[in-house]
């Protein structure tokens, strides 16, 4: 399966950082959202990272150039006909997805992959909205998509086996490592990941230390870049508790139980950075 032109559904923060690396290392790209303000957005912000590299001699602006005119603006799913695979990475919402992958199934010629870079939900339910199931495949990037080198290459019940070799040598492609992992909740990042950030929730809903001392601890105790609540904050405490909701569902244990302050701060709206306050203040 030669994969050369990718289409990206979602302009967002992962969607915009997906389209920019495979850019970045040669495939013609499809940037596809709803409306074209929201591809603009996502066109933009990649235009600054490129920038940013061009700024610290690390590309050529002429590759600035080059890389952006491989990316083309989409705001209708017909142009899922020209794509050898789709990455979909739209809202965490189990419905939308499935409506999104019904409709390119119908779309997108027999031969096109479907990967959706769900941090956490079933790829094997997604799956069965399509009639090719043997081609939808999980490819879980991290943010920020640039940096990280890993991506999750998640095989859904009846991922056929060369739909998994092609995306684990499109991820090398893309200069990450690519690590197998079969569709059970949280795949292997989210179920370590958020039960960690969620027990951080706790020792402070539980008064054992502040924020910022919780943060201290992790950062220099145990050399993590980021101590867990400035993650939370990063990643969005909406998205912590949907995947919190979705490990506690999926497994029916209570270990996975959502921290009460973890939906407080949600009800209240403090969402982390992109509403500007969560665990620590961003106005
Ligand atoms: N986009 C692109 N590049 C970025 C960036 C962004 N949002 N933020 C930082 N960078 C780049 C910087 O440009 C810089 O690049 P160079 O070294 O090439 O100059 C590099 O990253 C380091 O940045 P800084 O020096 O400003 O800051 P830092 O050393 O603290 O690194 C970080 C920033 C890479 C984000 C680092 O703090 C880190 O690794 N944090 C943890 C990130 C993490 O855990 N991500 C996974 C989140 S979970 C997830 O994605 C899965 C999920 O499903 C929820």
């Amino acid at each position: 399966m030669d994969i050369k032109k990718v289409m990206v559904i979602g302009a967002g923060q992962m969607g915009s950082g997906i389209a920019q690396v495979c850019a970045m290392n040669g495939y013609d790209v499809i940037l596809h959202d709803l409306k074209e303000e929201f591809v603009d957005g996502g066109l933009s912000s990649i235009r600054k990272q490129l920038q940013r590299q061009v700024d610290k001699e690390r590309i050529a602006e002429a590759d600035m150039e080059r890389f952006l005119r491989r990316i083309q603006s989409s705001t209708h799913l017909s142009n899922a006909e020209q794509a050898d695979i789709v990455i979909e990475a739209a809202t965490e919402n189990l419905e939308t997805k499935k409506r999104i992958f019904a409709q390119l199934d119908d779309i997108a010629p027999e031969r096109t992959i479907l990967a959706t870079n769900t941090s956490s939900l079933p790829i094997t339910e997604i799956a069965a909205a399509t009639k090719r199931p043997e081609k939808v495949i999980g490819m879980h990037f991290m943010n920020p998509v640039p940096v990280m080198k890993l991506v999750e290459v998640i095989r859904g019940l009846a991922t056929a086996q060369e739909v998994y070799e092609s995306v684990e040598k499109m991820a090398v492609s893309l200069k990450k490592t690519a690590v197998e992992v079969n569709d059970y909740p949280g795949f292997v990042s989210n179920r370590i990941l958020m039960p960690m950030i969620n027990e951080a929730i706790f020792t402070v809903y539980e008064g054992v230390a502040s924020p910022k001392d919780v943060d201290e601890v992790m950062k220099l105790g145990m050399n993590h870049p980021m101590g867990p609540l400035t993650l939370a904050d990063f990643i969005g405490l909406d998205t912590c508790l949907y995947i919190m909701e979705t490990l506690h569902e999926g497994f029916g244990d209570d270990k996975y139980r959502p921290c009460p302050l973890l939906r407080k701060y949600v009800k209240a709206g403090w969402l982390g950075k992109k509403s500007g306050r969560g665990f620590y203040n961003y106005e």
